[in-house]
Parts: C-alpha cells; structure tokens; sequence
C-alpha cells in the first residue's frame, strides 16, 4: 500500500473552503475522499469547498438527513454522510455509490472504516479541531491512484 500524507493548518472556516477548492483541482472521476473528524470539525466547510473548485450547481449543505446529495457540475459531486452506516441501520450497497463513482467524486463525511471497500484508492482527510478554533487537516493518500 503506498501512502503520502501531507499536514495543513487551517485557521479560518474560509482558509478550510480555500484548501477544498484547492483539493478540488488535484480530484478526477472515481476519487473516493473520506472526511473525518469529530463534530464541527469542518468536514461539510471542506466538502463545499470541494465542491466550489469543481464547479458543482447547489448549495453543499450538511446531507444529515438526505444521507447522500448529488451535485451536477463538469465533474459531479456525490456528497454522502456516513453517520447511520456506523451503527449498522443502513447498509453501503443501499447508496450505490459503485455506480456513482465511475462519473464522480465521492466525498463522504464519518465514512472511515466504512467506506474505504469502495475504491482501491482513498484520499482520508482528517480534520482537527483546536481550542483557537484553528483546524489541522492531514491528508493521506491511500492506494494506487495517489501513489
Ligand atoms: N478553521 C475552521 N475550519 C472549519 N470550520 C470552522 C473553523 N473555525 C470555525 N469553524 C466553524 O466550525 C463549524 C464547522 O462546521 P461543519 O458543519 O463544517 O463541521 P462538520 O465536521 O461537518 O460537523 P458534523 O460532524 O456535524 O457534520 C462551522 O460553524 C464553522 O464556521
Ligand atoms: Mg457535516
């Protein structure tokens, strides 16, 4: 398994949507990215981000009650929130996101440990929060794709 990982300080929620779009650019059809971090620790702020660097009509918006939001763009964005995978009320095959993923970037919130089986490639994103309100996030590419 090859990895790279990188370590990035993000001091505002507008430095976290900065590094998103930047994030963004380096993303192609079939990038699985896994958002992790405890709450309010800017997983959403990064996935809008995202899906500002690519371009992608709607709001991104916290998919808690939706479970997975689709946004059409250039390169669409699936964004998906894993929490109600954990306690197993919901199985992954119900999302489909194996079809999704041949035409879009996933990006899944609280999808560690879950959602990895998709792809053989991963990037994990994982935010921390610290008592300035400073977040750290560290990127690690897991798999062929980011080798
Ligand atoms: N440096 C920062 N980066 C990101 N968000 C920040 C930062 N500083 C403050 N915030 C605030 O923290 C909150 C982050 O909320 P967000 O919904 O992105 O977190 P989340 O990880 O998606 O939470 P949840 O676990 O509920 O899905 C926002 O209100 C944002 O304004
Ligand atoms: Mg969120």
């Amino acid at each position: 398994m090859s990895e790279v990982r990188v370590a990035t300080v993000l001091r505002t929620v507008e430095d976290t949507r900065a590094f998103g779009r930047q994030l963004a650019g380096r993303l192609r059809a079939g990038d699985l990215v896994v958002l992790s971090g405890p709450l309010g620790a800017g997983k959403t702020a990064l996935a809008q981000g995202i899906g500002e660097g690519l371009g992608v009509t709607g709001r991104v918006t916290s998919p808690t009650f939706v479970i997975a939001r689709v946004h059409r763009g250039p390169l669409p964005l699936v964004h998906v929130d894993a929490y109600r995978l954990r306690d197993g009320r919901l199985d992954l095959d119900d999302l489909e996101l194996d079809e999704e993923l041949d035409r879009a970037v996933v990006v899944v919130e609280w999808g560690e440990g879950v959602v990895e089986a998709l792809s053989d490639s991963h990037l994990e994103v994982v935010l921390e929060r610290h008592d300035d309100d400073s977040r750290t996030a560290t990127v690690t590419g897991v798999g062929p794709r980011w080798s």
